[in-house]
């Protein structure tokens, strides 16, 4: 079978993969009509807001990607039949969260918009479709939209309905995702249907060089997305580990981090001391692969995986436990500034963000939060706290509010903690902050990117993680 020629293409769920993957796919190929769909009607709109600065996904350089391919070949809308129905290749995209209920809940992933995504395809595609999961599904998943598809297959009026189903991966990081899809380091296509691999891999070859286009069967492809994020995630539970150790033996972690990344098996990246990862992705795929491990019996397995997730809550709440010891064993009614309430910088996601434990941790000590972060809006901060801000923090306990920056946020506080590595915490004028405080006061730096030593000239008391 000869390689077909793909000229439209639908994405299913307009998120933080399908938006920014749909973008690059459409700026380098202009030969290609891409239609990004989804039910949410006001992400859709955000899509199409005039102004760039006004995009659902907070992504460095994707203005400018969607500036010069929406309306081209690149177009963002809720009328999703339509769309499946005039595609060659369609993505599903959608949302794979853990379930929260009934068998597998807390660890399987929801698939119940990828099988509702399915159907729909199942129902409105025409003549022959190759449909990719982009998706992180479990290994096997596949299986079902194989299934789903080839009961729709036959003859149509309006000719023969066949399908061709392809596993494709997103390695994206969030802040860095139009770097990461510019130039990845792998693109990865699974399938059984050698025409549909190559109809997919002529897309990318637009960019990427051939040696990085890796072909496997299915399930590898499946099973590769959720090793790869489960490696990442255990690198980073590792150093934490590490990182508790050096603050009880004088040691520095960012040192130690620097001695064995130099080991060329070991390598540079991914040895950050943090609050713990967060994320849409690492605890969730982790989560479902303990769950698909303790499916086909492999409780050791799951169990090693299941540590991984284990230490990266451990070590969140050993922060906030951290900042009440040091603030006297109480936060009760204390200010407390929070700087950063993103799960990474560069990203307005606040999805699984360590912030939003320790914020918990503390509001349950009874503590006032003054937070700041210069892309998550206060409803949002609102919606992961399952508390609103109030207007003033002058009496009551377990409050808080936003700051509209670091000094207000700091201006009568106890500690500064920082949780998130934005670029301009490296900045702050210890000095300026330090006058404002109520004294004696703290800075708490989880990431490690402020300037300590300004912060201790400024008569602060410091404390970084992984620092003995
Ligand atoms: P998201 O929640 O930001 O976006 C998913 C979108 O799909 C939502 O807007 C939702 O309304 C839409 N949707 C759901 N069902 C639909 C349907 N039937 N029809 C139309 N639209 C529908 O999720 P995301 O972060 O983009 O992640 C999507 C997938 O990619 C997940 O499986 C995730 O694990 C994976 N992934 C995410 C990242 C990341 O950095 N966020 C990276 C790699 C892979
Ligand atoms: C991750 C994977 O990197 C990406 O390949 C996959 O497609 C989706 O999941 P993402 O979650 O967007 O990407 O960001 P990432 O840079 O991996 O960071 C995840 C979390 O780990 C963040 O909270 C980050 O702050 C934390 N982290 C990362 C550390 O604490 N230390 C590090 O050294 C690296």
């Amino acid at each position: 079978m000869s390689t077909p020629v793909i000229q439209t293409i639908c994405c299913i769920g307009a998120g933080y993969v399908g938006g920014p993957t749909m973008a690059v796919i459409a700026d380098h190929c202009p030969g290609v009509q891409v239609t990004v769909v989804d039910l949410n009607q006001a992400r859709i709109e955000a899509w199409n807001d005039p102004d760039l600065s006004k995009l659902p996904v907070y992504e460095p350089g994707l203005d400018a990607v969607v500036g010069r391919c929406r309306g081209r070949n690149l177009h963002f809308t809720t009328a999703v039949d339509a769309a499946i129905a005039a595609a060659d290749m369609v993505f599903l995209s959608v949302n794979t969260p853990t379930k929260t209920r009934g068998i597998g809940a807390g660890e399987a992933s929801d698939l119940r918009w990828i099988e509702a995504s399915a159907r729909q395809v199942a129902a409105l595609a025409q003549g022959h479709t190759i449909v990719v999961e982009k998706s992180t599904l479990p290994v096997r998943t596949a299986e079902v939209i194989k299934t789903i598809l080839g009961a729709a297959e036959g003859e149509t009026p309006t000719g023969p309905k066949t399908f061709s189903v392809l596993s494709n991966p997103e390695f994206l990081a969030e802040g860095t995702a139009i770097g990461d899809l510019e130039n990845p380091d792998r693109v990865l296509i699974g399938g059984e249907d050698p025409a549909a691999i190559e109809a997919l891999a002529s897309l990318y070859s637009q960019w990427v060089v051939p040696e990085k286009i890796l072909r496997t069967n299915l399930w590898s492809s499946e099973l590769s997305k959720l090793t790869a994020n489960a490696f990442l995630a255990q690198r980073i539970s590792s150093i934490n580990s590490i990182a508790a150790l050096c603050e009880a033996t004088e040691a520095n972690v960012a040192e130690v981090a620097r001695a064995i990344g130099a080991d060329s098996r070991i390598g540079t990246k991914f040895l950050k001391a943090g609050p713990g990862f967060g994320g849409s992705c690492f605890q969730k795929d982790i989560l479902n692969l303990v769950y698909l491990c303790r499916h086909y019996g492999l409780e050791e397995v799951a169990a090693y995986w299941q540590g991984v997730v284990s230490l990266n809550a451990w070590q969140s709440h050993r922060i906030s436990a951290l900042v009440v010891r040091q603030l006297f064993g109480t936060v009760t009614g204390k200010r407390i500034a929070v700087l950063g309430f993103a799960f990474k910088a560069d990203t307005n996601d606040t999805r699984e963000s360590p912030t939003i434990t320790i914020c918990a941790d503390l509001l349950e000590e009874g503590a006032q939060l003054a937070i700041y972060d210069p892309k998550v809006s206060a409803e949002q901060i609102a919606a992961d706290l399952g508390q609103p801000a109030v207007v003033t923090m002058d009496s009551g306990e377990g409050q808080w509010q936003v700051a509209s920056n670091p000094l207000a946020a700091a201006t009568g506080a106890d500690a500064v903690v920082v949780l998130t590595e934005w670029a301009e915490f490296g900045q702050l004028d210890w000095r300026a902050l330090a006058a404002v405080m109520r004294q004696p006061a703290w800075l708490f730096d989880a990431r490690t990117v402020c300037d300590a030593a300004a912060a201790r000239a400024a008569g602060l008391k410091v404390w970084r993680v992984g620092e003995g």
